[in-house]
């Protein structure tokens, strides 16, 4: 009956494969909420600045910095190898490069994770149900930032338009009209980006532990100035940021010493790592016995 030992043969290779992807989904969560807090990030605070049990990993609020959604529903567009990219090295082309605290956390804590274990987690977000709809595909950004040769600027700087403050602060890095490197043109990533954070990079600039840099541009730029510059970045369709709107960033990046909240998040998840990786190892032993 050849044909009744291949259909097992078959099913049991399905359960094993089923088994081992529950295994993976769960050690996922394992990480997610052990070592990687991600949750402190992740997930919106309630009154008492609780996180939130009912919205875990729904998207929340950081030193200015959006957080968004990790959930099946937020991260649809991404495929596992995508994750599991962001999180080694926070660039996926054409899909987002990490910025602020997210770029630290990589850095410092997730990417030294083993690739099976970058696996487990990006399975876990992958199946994690959540209310949060997908973030609405932001149309390409309009970049229209070459400047016409032989204007006058305005006096006054502060009624200077994107493309004349794209060319003061920006161009030398970015080019011209937004193609040099790195690439303000890969819509994709910056797309993506929500127009807060694409503030925030302006005020913070970007620091990669490879030493790709970003200089912070919070003391060059007005409010007003900055609201040009990421209303010209996020395209046509994002929501128009108003000066009051960057204030609203500049203030909630907190005093200097909130950037130590980030260190001891990283410090803490490198523990908890150790923790982890012990007691995982444990358990094995003991099942071995
Ligand atoms: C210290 C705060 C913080 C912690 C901890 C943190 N994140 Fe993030 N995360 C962010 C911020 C802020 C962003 C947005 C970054 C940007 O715009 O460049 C982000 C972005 C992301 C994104 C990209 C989402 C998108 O739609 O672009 C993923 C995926 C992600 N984080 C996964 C994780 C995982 C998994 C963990 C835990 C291992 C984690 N994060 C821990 C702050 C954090
Ligand atoms: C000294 C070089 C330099 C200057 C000047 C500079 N940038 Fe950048 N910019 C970078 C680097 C490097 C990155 C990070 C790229 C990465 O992470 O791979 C970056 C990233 C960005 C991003 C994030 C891109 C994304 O895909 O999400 C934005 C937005 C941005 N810059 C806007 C600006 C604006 C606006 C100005 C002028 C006010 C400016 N930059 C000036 C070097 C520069």
């Amino acid at each position: 009956m050849p044909n009744v030992r291949w259909g097992w043969l078959i099913g049991v290779c399905l359960l094993a494969d089923i088994a081992q992807a529950g295994a993976s989904a769960s050690r996922g969560e394992y990480l997610v909420r052990g070592l990687g807090h991600c949750g402190t990030c992740h997930t919106p605070r309630g009154l008492w600045l609780q996180e939130r049990g009912d919205a875990p990993l729904q998207g929340g609020w950081v030193q200015g910095w959006a957080a968004p959604a990790i959930n099946a529903q937020a991260l649809q567009g991404w495929t596992q190898q995508q994750l599991v990219q962001y999180l080694r090295s926070g660039d996926v082309p054409g899909q987002a490069r990490a910025a602020g605290p997210m770029a630290e956390v990589i850095d410092h804590s997730v990417s030294r994770l083993s690739e099976q274990d970058l696996a487990a987690i990006a399975s876990y977000l992958k199946q994690l149900p959540g209310a949060a709809p997908a973030p609405a595909a932001a149309p390409a950004p309009a970049l229209t930032l070459a400047v016409p040769r032989g204007q006058a600027r305005p006096a006054d700087a502060e009624a200077l338009d994107a493309a004349q403050l794209f060319d003061a602060y920006c161009a030398s890095c970015h080019w011209q009209a937004g193609r040099g490197l790195p690439a303000l043109d890969d819509t994709g990533a910056l797309a993506r980006r929500s127009g807060a954070n694409v503030v925030m990079v302006i005020l913070q600039g970007v620091q990669r532990a490879d030493g790709t840099r970003m200089p912070s541009f919070s003391r060059d730029l007005t409010d007003r100035q900055v609201a040009t510059l990421a209303n010209a970045l996020a395209g046509e369709g994002a929501t128009a940021l108003q000066p009051a709107d960057v204030a609203r960033r500049r203030r909630a990046q907190g005093p200097a010493g909130w950037q130590g909240a980030t260190w001891a998040v990283v410090g803490a998840s490198l523990l908890a790592l150790c923790v982890v990786a012990w007691r995982f190892a444990a358990a094995r032993a003991r099942r071995r016995l």
